[in-house]
């Protein structure tokens, strides 16, 4: 038996969200098949106005998903992942309840315009919650159980740890206790593109080399310690690199549903008019 805590957003309480949009869809679907208007199937026929009002109501309560995100973290109904739930699979579902509005006319025209931009997010929708589905337990591994502040204290006591091994040795032992100790401040670039740290297995062996006899065991383990700091430090940087690039696909997401929004709007008003007018 599945617990919920253990299921992500898509499989949200065994599912309920995508059963009740596939409920949903056939209903609708059904009506769409059952209705033959004089003219012609179209969005503003009778069934086209009653599926563009319900489209429209989905788009208002994917854009509130922003609000409830935001504003009501601890309080309001029901948890913030039923919500997130609610959202992707009302969003998939959009993308096939417009083309029975429409009667699956799409021409090149004003009206184009918010179906292909709700495509376009809903396309980014998916990447994303794909993204966020994937990325935890792909973070978890990589931090062997550590959390990225953990992974920060750990990475400053190895070093410190090093620096007391390097102490009242010889000037060979003290460049190759620079070498390895590679400075952890990662730039925005570094995180953005994913540049991981990286030691040379040769420069290692020819400072190694240059050690005096009775340091080389010392050396070793110092070698040791910067190999297990350097795995912390990329890990660190791979982790921070995944949750900006979550950031930056969200910054890319909310303003394409905005775009969205504008163009319903455009196309509600346009559709309205043109309909009184004609009258
Ligand atoms: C017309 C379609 C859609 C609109 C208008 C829309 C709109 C939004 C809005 C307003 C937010 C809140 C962003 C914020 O304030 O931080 C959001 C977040 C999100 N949306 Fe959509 N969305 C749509 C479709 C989809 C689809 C189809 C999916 C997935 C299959 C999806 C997945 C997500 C995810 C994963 C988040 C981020 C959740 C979080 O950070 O808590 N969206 N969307």
């Amino acid at each position: 038996m599945t617990r919920d805590a253990d299921e992500n957003f898509f499989g949200h309480r065994r599912f309920l969200w995508l059963w009740a949009i596939l409920l949903a869809l056939t209903g609708l679907a059904g009506g769409y098949l059952y209705n033959k208007p004089i003219g012609g199937r179209n969005g503003g026929t009778r069934l086209g106005l009653i599926y563009g009002a319900i489209a429209t109501a989905g788009i208002a309560f994917l854009m509130w998903y922003g609000v409830r995100k935001r504003y009501s973290y601890a309080s309001g109904s029901g948890t913030l992942k039923g919500w997130l739930s609610a959202h992707v699979w009302i969003g998939v579902a959009l993308g096939l309840l417009v083309p029975l509005h429409s009667g699956f006319h799409l021409g090149w025209n004003v009206h184009a315009a918010p179906y292909l931009l709700m495509l376009a997010t809903i396309a980014s929708g998916i990447w994303g919650a794909y993204a966020y589905v994937s990325m935890p337990s792909r973070m978890e591994a990589r931090r062997e159980g550590l959390s990225l502040r953990r992974c920060a204290t750990e990475i400053e006591t190895i070093a410190k740890s090093m620096a007391a091994l390097a102490s009242d040795k010889s000037s060979a032992f003290s460049a190759l206790a620079a070498r390895v100790t590679v400075p952890f401040n990662p730039s925005l670039v570094r995180i953005l593109f994913l540049e991981r740290y990286v030691l040379k297995e040769e420069e290692l062996s020819s400072l190694l080399a240059s050690l005096p006899k009775h340091e080389y065991q010392d050396g070793l383990e110092l070698t040791r310690m910067g190999a297990r700091r350097l795995h912390l430090c990329n890990t660190a940087v791979a982790e921070a690199s995944a949750l900006a690039r979550m950031r930056i696909w969200l910054y890319l997401h909310l303003p394409m549903s905005f775009a969205c929004v504008a163009a319903v709007v455009a196309h509600v008003f346009w559709a309205l008019s043109f309909r009184s007018s004609a009258r």
